[in-house]
């Protein structure tokens, strides 16, 4: 109990699936190779919350990143309010209770949320199938 299995390839690109785990939306983002190169090309000096978009992703089967795949916690992290996909300066999202963007790797860019999205605990069980939790 307490875990959920995820189809990914139900997630066309630029697609973003909303999922319920514990209670709360886990984001399940299928970016793009824009969205992609924009998360990987970020000076870390620049970010509130220094992370490298590959410390946001996990390996498949295989042992690759799987960079196409984010998953989140839709949470904010300020006061807890669900922010909004493909919104805010960052082309991530947008927290709209108190104006906090997040970038293409979930990771807190301006406004008052002080970290990053939350990576849940999860694991790929097969090329396409997530396990969160
Ligand atoms: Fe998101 Fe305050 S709860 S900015």
């Amino acid at each position: 109990l307490g875990s959920i299995e995820i189809d990914v390839s139900k997630v066309a690109e630029g697609q973003q699936l909303k999922v319920l785990w514990r209670g709360a939306p886990v984001f399940v983002r299928h970016r793009t190779a824009t969205e992609i190169a924009e998360a990987e090309s970020v000076d870390l000096a620049v970010l509130p919350d220094p992370a490298t978009d590959d410390s946001r992703l996990v390996a498949g089967p295989d042992g690759a990143l799987k960079p196409q795949y984010l998953v989140q916690v839709g949470v904010c992290t300020h006061f807890g309010c669900v922010p909004v996909g493909e919104a805010g300066d960052y082309d991530g999202w947008y927290c709209p209770c108190h104006g906090s963007h997040y970038d293409t790797s979930g990771r807190i860019r301006k406004g008052p949320a002080p970290r990053n999205l939350l990576v849940p605990p999860y694991e790929y069980v097969s090329d396409t199938v997530i396990k969160v939790g």
